[in-house]
């Protein structure tokens, strides 16, 4: 083969990787800056992932109080979607225990990195991490009792594919625990287009195929509100 057509070839390979990607980023449909009223968040970049397991997080938002009324038990399948470096991941996967199953989802790939390294240092072996797309989460159909969503929601830019994908993901009796910073509430320290009010949440989840099946208000700064699929009509 002379330089020219090894030269040649290499941008050949070159060129038809970069269409593949285009192709790829085409079949998304493209991302919305708002859904039904609310502008969406910009999505949490992985370096300040060192936030999400800070000293404080405890003290602020009863994280301890919000696993107890999850509930969750020995063998269950659950998902942490949007896991980010595995906050609740982790003590989840302990509850859960060897049995069960923790899927991890997230759209950046350092976040799982780092929860994997996280989960080593633990010794857990039941987590599977799952690099999702902003439609596609990936997960097994009809096989999870739960789907735990802590301050994610807010940033999904597709969210009908989103909320379609994991209405396919639950068992008929599995529910999504939806968390988020109440809007309602001007002391919660967070950014405006990071929280949300209960009745922007049930807009946009009935509207999507899911019924309200509980609520609780206990925590000092989050919604915990609990979602049920609604078979769909055959
Ligand atoms: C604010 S962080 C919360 C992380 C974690 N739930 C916690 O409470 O510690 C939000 C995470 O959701 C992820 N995320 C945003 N959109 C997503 C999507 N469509 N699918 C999966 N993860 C997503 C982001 O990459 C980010 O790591």
């Amino acid at each position: 083969m002379t330089v020219f057509s090894l030269r040649l070839s290499i941008a050949v390979l070159i060129l038809a990787s970069v269409v593949r990607a285009e192709e790829k980023a085409a079949e998304l449909p493209p991302p919305l800056t708002h859904y039904m009223g609310r502008k969406i968040a910009q999505t949490m970049h992985f370096t300040g992932a060192p936030w999400l397991v800070r000293e404080s997080r405890e003290r602020e938002e009863e994280c301890t109080t919000l696993l107890q009324e999850l509930k969750c038990k020995p063998d269950m399948k659950v998902c942490d979607m949007g896991s980010g470096n595995g906050f609740y991941t982790l003590p989840i996967a302990e509850q859960v225990g060897e049995k069960g199953r923790v899927y991890a989802v997230e759209i950046q790939q350092e976040m799982l990195d780092m929860l994997a390294q996280r989960a080593g240092v633990k010794g857990l072996k039941n987590i599977e991490g799952i690099l999702g797309t902003p439609v596609d989460p990936k997960l097994p159909a009809g096989a999870l009792d739960l789907i735990l969503c802590v301050d994610v929601y807010h940033e999904f830019d597709r969210p009908e594919p989103m909320l379609a994908a994991m209405h396919k993901s639950l068992k008929p009796d599995g529910v999504v625990a939806l968390v988020e910073f109440r809007e309602e509430d001007p002391k919660v320290p967070i950014k405006p287009e990071h929280k949300m009010s209960k009745k922007q949440i049930l807009k946009e989840w009935e509207a999507n195929g899911f019924k309200l099946v509980r609520e609780f208000d206990g925590l000092p700064w989050q919604h915990v509100m609990w979602f049920q699929p609604v078979p769909k009509q055959k």
